[in-house]
């Protein structure tokens, strides 16, 4: 089997439910060893809520989500153990890596998973809803990817998930601080295929669709019967996969799979004198995306900008 992760370890953040839940036990029915990582918690990232709460309930929370998962993966003869700390910890991260490292003695996979939601327009939200969301997505992610890195660079493997979002890559009306969070994760993936490479570290981001209790009350019944958590795992398998790409970002949901790629059209040198009314008049051209490409790095684009410069002198 292509995807035999028999002998891997992989850490799930935020798996006590929804698609973390169902990347453990994906992982774990293909030999993986799974750390199940979740501190609990409402879905606006609060303490458990009461049964009034509708979608922050609790549902799928608590301290005892992350231990149910764990049950259920080595009921079904899995091995898993359950991990309560909170991503935005740099202390709970490291004692999470030195859990793994002491119980599978190893450490392949981080799926950064875990993740929160306060929706409201950007003008009534309040900065410390912006702020909670960046810390637990962008930052947490950042923290638990910083906590595993020191193994993988020694062991010259590792492979590495984002969770983006939609929200980030396009946008979603009330959704300013996760989406901003979901499209510095895609930076960050940027950076890391970068960095990274050299140690055989693969980076890649995954902006799913599913049903869980973050969708429950946005979407109609029949659409979320269709989103299932399971039909996305398959995508963070292959992402982790001993012949993974790296920088890539995959989307999936329903059991669509498709690539979502950062372009620039091939633009229009206009020269150092150029002024807004040349950039009004050649719209057209400059943002014709015909010839429109995605750069590997960032000095790649202002490569284009100096070849321009030189060719119009020539
Ligand atoms: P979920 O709410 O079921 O799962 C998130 C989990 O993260 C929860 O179990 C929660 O307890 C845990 N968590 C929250 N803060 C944490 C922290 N500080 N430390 C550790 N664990 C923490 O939601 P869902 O939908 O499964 O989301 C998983 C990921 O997928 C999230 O990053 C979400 O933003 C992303 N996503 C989901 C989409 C969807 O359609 N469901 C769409 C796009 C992205």
């Amino acid at each position: 089997m292509p995807y035999d992760f028999t002998g891997q370890v992989a850490i799930i953040t935020g798996a006590g439910g929804g698609l973390g839940r169902a990347h453990a036990h994906a992982f774990a029915r293909r030999g993986a060893m799974v750390v199940v990582n979740d501190l609990g918690g409402a879905r606006d990232g609060g303490d458990k809520a009461g049964p009034d709460s509708g979608p922050d309930s609790g549902l799928d929370s608590g301290p005892s989500a992350a231990e149910k998962v764990v049950q259920e993966i080595t009921s079904q003869g899995g091995r898993a153990l359950a991990n309560f700390g909170n991503v935005t910890s740099q202390t709970d991260m490291q004692d999470m890596v030195d859990q793994t490292m002491s119980a599978f003695g190893r450490l392949d996979i981080l799926v950064n998973n875990a993740g929160i939601l306060r929706d409201k327009t950007f003008s009534k939200m309040a900065l410390s809803d912006f702020q909670a969301v960046l810390d637990v997505h962008l930052m947490g992610s950042v923290i638990a990817t910083r906590a595993v890195l020191p193994i993988m660079k020694d062991q010259e493997y590792g492979r590495i998930v984002m969770t983006t979002s939609s929200s980030g890559l396009y946008g979603n009306f009330g959704q300013s601080n996760y989406g901003a969070a979901k499209l510095a994760l895609v930076g960050l993936t940027n950076t890391l295929k970068l960095e990274l490479f050299r140690s055989n570290i693969r980076v890649n981001a995954l902006a799913p669709v599913a049903a869980t209790r973050m969708t429950d009350d946005i979407m109609p019944p029949q659409m979320l019967d269709l989103l299932t958590p399971e039909s996305v795992s398959p995508a963070v398998l292959y992402l982790c996969g001993k012949e993974a790409p790296t920088g890539e970002i995959i989307t999936a949901g329903a059991g669509t799979f498709a690539r979502a790629q950062i372009l620039e059209s091939a633009g229009m040198f206009l020269g150092p004198e150029a002024t807004p009314e040349m950039i009004a008049e050649n719209w057209d051209d400059i943002s014709d995306m015909g010839r429109a490409k995605s750069y590997k790095q960032g000095a790649d684009q202002s490569q284009k900008f100096i070849v321009g410069a030189f060719e119009s002198e020539a």
